[in-house]
């Protein structure tokens, strides 16, 4: 694992659009993975500056809650249309998004695994980290060999989530779809970004703590090629710094980045 620690979080939500436009130009054909959520609306305005082909890009999206209509503004397709997909040239056909209003959601959790094999697997999958750990919506417990199903959120995930549901965690829905833990850890690479003081305990336990099912982002910790770029508001109870590569207080020379692996 690599962990880049960046001066703030608007220099971490930067480095990771350039690492994924990075991506994108070395393999215009690249499969992602992609998050949604606070944290990824600065990756996601970054990225957008880059004058990026996404003609050949396909995408597959971690998560969406069930009973929320795709044309809702809180739904994570409405999200990512408004924060990436209207703004570059990616086509309709190699969006994917699980469907909340599916008829038969388990037949879209499965069908969407099969997508993803058929394109090849995800080359690069981001992801952010809930309060509880979790990644995607794999809240406690998930195993990690799960794959793409509905979950129950937990307490923690509507509250931190209910801003979006005007300020009443009730409102957040109760159930979700998303990929498993096994199915996050078959991406080639991962991309973990997590910013903000409200972040740190669990990042701590993400990239320092014991392996366990009740932090699903613990999982990162058995992939072989994963980086998490944070800032220093995040990474402030990490207690090893002194053990990763990168602990920079000042500005993140991009070029260096790509010459060290996980
Ligand atoms: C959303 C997702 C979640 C979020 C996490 C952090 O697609 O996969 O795991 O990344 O809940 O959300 P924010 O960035 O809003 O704190």
């Amino acid at each position: 694992m690599q962990v880049v620690i960046c001066k703030d979080s608007n220099t971490a939500a930067a480095l990771a659009a350039k690492i994924l436009a990075d991506r994108i130009q070395a393999n215009p054909k690249i499969v992602l993975g992609l998050a949604t959520g606070r944290t990824m609306e600065r990756v996601y305005e970054n990225l957008r500056q880059f004058p990026l082909k996404f003609a050949d890009v396909s995408t597959f999206n971690l998560d969406e809650y069930i009973g929320i209509k795709r044309s809702d503004a809180r739904s994570y397709w409405h999200y990512m249309h408004a924060h990436l997909f209207d703004h570059v040239d990616i086509k309709d056909e190699n969006i994917h998004v699980l469907d909340g209003m599916a008829p038969d959601i388990w037949e879209a959790a499965a069908a969407y695994e099969d997508e993803i094999e058929v394109l090849g697997g995800i080359d690069l999958q981001l992801l952010g980290i809930g309060r509880d750990g979790h990644i995607g919506f794999n809240e406690p417990l998930s195993s990690f060999g799960s794959r793409t199903r509905t979950v129950y959120l937990t307490q923690t995930t509507r509250e931190q989530n209910a801003p979006m549901f005007g300020g009443d965690f009730n409102q957040v829905p109760e159930c979700a779809v998303t990929m498993g833990v096994g199915t996050i850890l078959e991406a080639r690479e991962l991309m973990l970004l997590a910013t903000g003081v409200e972040k740190a305990e669990i990042l701590a336990q993400a990239i320092e703590g014991p392996i366990t099912s009740m932090i699903s982002a613990t999982a990162i910790q058995l992939h072989p090629d994963c980086r998490v770029v944070t800032d220093v508001a995040a990474a402030s109870a990490l207690r090893h710094k002194d053990c990763y590569r990168r602990s920079i207080a000042g500005d993140i020379e991009f070029s260096e980045y790509k010459s060290m692996r996980a």
